[in-house]
């Protein structure tokens, strides 16, 4: 592949008094792919979301976007460059509606915060790109509905939603699919699928499905570490994966 690495990571360590949730991970996400972290429980998947993040600062090593070094800077500069992420525990609000969520997301991108809304608000400027960021996740019908009002899995593509509205050229997703039937699940994986065109995702998900479905490469955590990495073809039938980690998840 000749592509550009979108974020890579040297030696990325982060512990917490003393045990090390992240462990000298190298890790390369090539630009337009999707990209799966899977790992059992604890494995250090999020903790590695909030270090690319700048959400956590690392203990030691390295990580660049797009070959810039942004170690150690805080979440709003590595989001200025591009780089969102979606949360593992959803964190909306539930009398707001799904429109004024998007508005939100879009006046927080700006920089110039809660006034800017309510002045956009009046003016109705940015209505087209609500809607459309509305649509994009198949919410546009209920857009005007209380946020509490919809079910699980809508609440979660509004959630994609919100991190479309920052127009990432990197998206992190933390478990879009966690506690979704198998309808949702499926309707999850054409979303990411769609969002994923001309982007790139770095994914995690326990579900199996879900991976093999999206990921053109699947780097496996344990302990902080990476385990192995491929093709998802690759990693599913490496006996250590399957041990350490695919061997409970598929029967779990
Ligand atoms: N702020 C923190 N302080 C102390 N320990 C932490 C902190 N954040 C994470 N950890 C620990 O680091 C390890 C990795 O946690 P992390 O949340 O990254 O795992 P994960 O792979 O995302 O797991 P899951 O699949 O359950 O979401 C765990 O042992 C966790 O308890
Ligand atoms: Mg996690």
């Amino acid at each position: 592949m000749t592509s550009r690495v979108a974020v890579r990571t040297r030696a990325l360590t982060k512990e917490f008094r003393g045990f090390r949730a992240v462990d000298a991970v190298d890790l390369e996400v090539r630009e337009g792919s999707v990209h799966a972290l899977v790992g059992p429980n604890g494995a250090g998947k999020t903790t590695l979301f909030n270090l690319l993040t700048g959400f956590v600062a690392p203990t030691s090593g390295a990580i660049t976007v797009f070959d810039e070094d942004v170690t150690g800077e805080p979440p709003e500069r590595v989001a200025r460059r591009g780089v969102a992420r979606s949360f593992q525990i959803t964190s909306l609000f539930e009398t707001l509606t799904s429109r004024e969520h998007v508005e939100l997301a879009l006046a927080g991108r700006t920089g110039r915060g809660f006034r800017f809304w309510r002045s956009e608000k009046l003016l109705g400027r940015e209505r087209p790109r609500v809607d459309a960021l509305l649509a994009e996740v198949g919410l546009a019908p209920l857009a005007d509905k209380p946020v509490g009002l919809l079910a699980y899995g809508q609440k979660r593509a509004l959630e994609l939603s919100l991190v479309l509205a920052l127009d990432p050229r990197v998206m992190l997703l933390d478990e879009p699919t966690a506690g979704m039937g198998t309808e949702d699940v499926d309707r999850t994986i054409d979303l990411v699928r769609r969002i994923a065109a001309g982007r790139t995702v770095v994914l995690v998900d326990h579900n199996m499905h879900v991976v093999g479905s999206l990921a053109d490469r699947v780097t496996v955590l344990q302990q902080g570490r990476v385990l192995a990495e491929g093709r998802y073809d690759e990693v599913r039938v490496d006996e250590r994966v399957i041990t350490a980690y695919l061997g409970r998840a598929e029967h779990a």
